[in-house]
């Protein structure tokens, strides 16, 4: 459908225009007009296919610019996401002068208070600093007309539910409320619709959750292997632009580091960095200054960069959403991906359950051998050649070269070239994760298995006896977001006599 038949206004298809879009996508279509109605809506929509723009573009077009106050306000469950929300609606907003401001942790908050006073009409944010701000009367919201839970199901789950309602208890009851996700599940739509006042509903019906742009392998290996295997795959698959995502953050600086030592241009991200330095990853991914991100689930969702072409699980993640969320970070806006999924011995069940959710069955891959990860890397020096051939000034080298030929063989000199050319085999030790629990033995012995445990991931699960089933762990989260606020002292306590609760926590909040 043209975005001119949605009831968007002059500026608002200029805008569209300036980005390049020409069709809308269904779940553009069907939630624009809807929204620009007034609305209350639910949309669930496949990854990449536009949701941003979905709820941005009827907001920018109903706003009033010439009211000082803040009109929209949009909830993202990372850092990263605000600052791209903030980004794609200020593309849209520019053309007819809106001001979008993004408040998110681990940035000044003096800036941002600067920011607010210059009377934004859409604030984005993450919840924790959209709370400080709202105690800090920094921000008021009395007047908000929109309110947007991007990445909902996320949003309104035990980890973040808690701030949304404070948040929730600042807006006017009369607003629209727009909830976005990929997925979501029923349990967590319940608490949404709690929130809205009668919702529309927009589910755009696919076959399968995940979006069939994605070529979905697994890979069966151990906890030893999954490095080297990894590697192989890098060297016989070629990826471009890509995210491989780690359950901890011990597991994302030791991958990271491993993939660097080897010669990939490799980067990783996570909670503990600093906020200018997560900035700076991003922005040279973005940039394709690094081609392979290694991250936690903090850049599962929503984060939008061009080009994904692989997305590599190095480990499977507990919740079947959570790999929905991942993959997606490829196979968008039409493009083609691939995903990878490192399936450990004991994890099948993990498998089963994601696939159970996406309705895709993964197809088992062979782990290329030695050999042939060496040709897949010789055939990119080989292309690489070419290149220094054309680019390097012959001249130069000349008498030397002269002087190399005469001493060895053509064939040894070139044997030393490729070899300096192809990656060192440096020998990488991940440390070993425990793994994840038996899925079965969760069912049965679930409290059992966990009084045991005492291991952090598996700790996970121990919030709450009915969470445990689907592998969600909001208590966590919370922990996570909050370096161990002691109010929840089941967790600290297993995060200390584990001594490393840090690496093993999954998503950074503020
Ligand atoms: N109508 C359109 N035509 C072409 N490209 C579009 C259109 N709408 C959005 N896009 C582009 O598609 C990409 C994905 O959009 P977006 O990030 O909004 O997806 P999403 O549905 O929110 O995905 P996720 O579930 O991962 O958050 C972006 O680069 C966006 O600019
Ligand atoms: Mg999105």
């Amino acid at each position: 459908m043209k975005f001119r038949e949605l009831g968007l206004s002059k500026d608002l298809l200029t805008a569209v225009e300036k980005a390049g879009f020409t069709e809308a996508t269904p779940i553009q279509s069907d939630t624009i007009p809807l929204i620009l109605e007034g609305h209350d809506v639910l949309g669930q929509a496949q990854t990449g296919t536009g949701k941003t723009a979905a709820f941005s573009l009827p907001i920018l077009d109903k706003i009033d610019l010439d009211d000082p106050n803040v009109q929209a306000l949009v909830v993202s469950p990372t850092r990263e996401l605000a600052i791209q929300t903030q980004r794609e609606m200020n593309r849209f907003g520019r053309v007819e002068g809106a001001k979008v401001q993004a408040v998110y942790g681990g940035a000044d908050i003096r800036q941002q208070i600067r920011n607010l006073k210059k009377h934004p009409q859409v604030v984005v944010g993450t919840p924790g600093r959209i709370l400080d701000h709202i105690n800090r009367r920094t921000l008021k919201l009395g007047n908000v007309k929109f309110l947007v839970l991007d990445e909902a199901d996320d949003m309104l789950d035990m980890g973040f539910l808690d701030d949304i309602e404070s948040i929730i208890k600042a807006l006017p009851t009369e607003r629209q409320t727009l909830l976005f996700s990929a997925t979501m599940p029923d349990k967590i739509k319940r608490v949404g619709v709690q929130f809205m006042h009668q919702p529309k509903q927009v589910k755009i019906k696919a076959k399968e959750l995940t979006t069939d742009l994605v070529d979905q392998f697994y890979v069966r290996s151990k906890e030893a292997e999954k490095f080297d295997l990894m590697t192989r795959f890098f060297d016989v698959q070629a990826p471009k632009v890509t995210i491989v995502f780690c359950r901890t953050k011990r597991r994302v600086d030791e991958v990271s580091r491993g993939l660097i030592a080897c010669g990939y241009p490799a980067a990783g991200l996570h909670g503990d960095l600093t906020q200018k330095r997560r900035s700076q990853i991003m922005r040279e991914f973005r940039d394709g200054k690094i081609s392979i991100l290694v991250a936690t689930d903090v850049a599962a969702r929503g984060i939008d960069v061009s080009g994904v072409t692989h997305v590599y699980n190095y480990d499977i993640p507990q919740d079947p959403e959570s790999y929905v969320h991942r993959i997606g970070r490829t196979g968008r806006a039409g493009k083609h991906g691939v995903s990878l999924t490192f399936v450990e011995p004991n994890e099948k069940d993990y498998l089963r359950e994601v696939e159970k959710l996406t309705k895709v069955r993964m197809l088992p891959l062979k782990p290329p051998s030695e050999n042939e990860a060496l040709s897949g890397q010789l055939s990119e020096v080989k292309n690489e050649l070419g290149d220094l051939i054309q680019k390097t000034d012959m001249d130069k080298f000349s008498d030397t070269a002269d002087e190399l030929l005469e001493k060895y063989s053509a064939k040894e000199l070139v044997s030393v070239l490729l070899s300096k050319m192809t990656r060192s085999q440096v020998k990488v030790r991940i440390t070993p994760e425990r793994p994840l629990p038996n899925k079965k033995r969760r069912f049965s012995h679930g409290r059992r298995y966990n009084g045991h445990g005492g291991g952090g991931r598996n700790n996970r699960n121990s919030n709450g006896g009915s969470r445990r089933y689907n592998g969600r762990n909001g208590g966590n989260r919370r922990n996570d977001r909050n370096h161990g606020r002691s109010d929840d002292r089941r967790n600290n306590s297993h995060r200390n006599s584990n001594g490393g609760g840090k690496s093993f926590t999954i998503k950074q909040r503020d």
